[in-house]
């Protein structure tokens, strides 16, 4: 049965992400956010990436403090929520599964609706929490969705009308940056800091050959690769290398993954004739690419979305505002959602 909107006029959202190695949560009120908290895991560091097992009993000890913590920042008592909103994947299973058992028997508790969220359209809707300063795209858009796991361009025609519309064959740009960093001895997740080297140094130092990949896919192994046998020869003439040229080098890498990245843009834009363009995902925290797509705007007439920085990574606020926008749907079936027994998934499609 349809739920009264009068009802739905002051929504409040808690919100719970913990796909990967971020335990998050958030409470929204309306389309606004009023916490936003996140608990990194160190642990990682020092195995070059995600350790899966690692992760999830992170996530176990971090759930309960992150949780309350967002409910306090926000000034909200629990029993105010009207709903909670969890990521039901795509991740990492032992994960999602923290995330998901804990909305679960919270929503239960206080017989309030459970909304299942896909974290990939959640990076793409955090366009729309509002924001003072941050402009909010129009249908139809283009989002890119560029992280850790994932790239993807996808054509955003309605909240819940998306199609995939090109992907990666095989690694994610998030991997390119952190493969690319592991080779050159950064710490993970090494995206960041080849951002911040990036930026002393020239683009074209070295140049390094971009894939032929047909139509809007992607493929990045290549230029893991690449950087692998590049490292290995100069690192063989000169053990000093990459201490000495560290910000040409990771310049030079970034250069070409945001070339790759325009390139696709600019066969989408061709293709679709939607010049609307939104970044998501951890990745589109990079200073490059948000400065190329900024450029894109003067260069070529096209209208960019950018998310605030807090949006880019992984966090639940993008989580709570999809709870959201399905919670105001007009055919919001409350019953179904308070029943709502599904379970995590790791592999789950736009
Ligand atoms: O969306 P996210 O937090 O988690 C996933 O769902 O994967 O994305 C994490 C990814 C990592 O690969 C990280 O290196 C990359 O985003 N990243 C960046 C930057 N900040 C985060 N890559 C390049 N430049 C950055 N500034
Ligand atoms: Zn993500």
């Amino acid at each position: 049965m349809p739920y009264s909107s009068a009802l739905k006029k002051n929504t409040y959202i808690l919100a719970i992400e913990s796909s990967c190695d971020d335990t998050a949560a958030a409470v929204l009120h309306n389309d606004k956010t009023l916490a936003n908290v996140v608990a990194g895991q160190d642990v990682h560091k020092e195995y070059g990436g995600v350790v899966p097992e690692l992760a999830s009993r992170a996530h176990q000890q971090n759930i309960v403090p992150v949780v309350h913590q967002a409910l306090r920042q926000a000034k909200i008592d629990k029993n105010q929520l009207s709903a909670i909103a969890f990521t039901r994947g795509p991740g990492l299973m032992g994960s999602l599964l923290v995330g998901t058992s804990f909305a679960k028997s919270l929503a239960m508790g206080l017989n309030i609706p459970l909304i299942d969220v896909n974290h990939m359209q959640a990076h793409i809707l955090a366009h729309f929490i509002k924001e003072d300063d941050f402009k909010i795209p129009t249908f139809p858009f283009l989002a890119m969705t560029i992280s850790g796991g994932h790239t993807q361009i996808v054509r955003v025609d309605n909240y819940f009308e998306m199609t995939v519309i090109g992907q990666t064959l095989d690694d994610a740009v998030g991997e390119a940056f952190d493969k690319s960093a592991k080779v050159l001895g950064l710490p993970y997740p090494g995206g960041p800091l080849i951002d911040k080297y990036a930026q002393l140094g020239n683009p074209k130092a070295y140049p390094f050959t971009k894939p032929k990949v047909d139509g809007l896919d992607f493929s990045f192994s290549g230029l893991k690769t690449a950087v692998l046998y590049f490292y290995q020869r100069e690192i063989k003439k000169d053990p000093e290398f990459v201490n000495k040229n560290l910000n040409d080098i990771c310049a030079s890498i970034q250069y070409t993954i945001i070339q790759i990245i325009l390139d696709k843009l600019k066969k989408a834009v061709k293709q679709t004739g939607i010049t609307q363009i939104a970044i998501g995902g951890g990745v589109s925290a990079n200073s490059g690419i948000r400065k190329a797509l900024k450029d894109a705007e003067k260069k070529w007439g096209w209208t960019t979305y950018l998310p605030k920085f807090e949006y880019t990574t992984d966090n639940a606020a993008m989580i709570g505002i999809v709870g959201y926008l399905k919670y105001i749907q007009p055919d919001f079936d409350r019953s179904r959602y308070i029943e709502n027994n599904l379970t995590a998934q790791a592999r789950l499609k736009i």
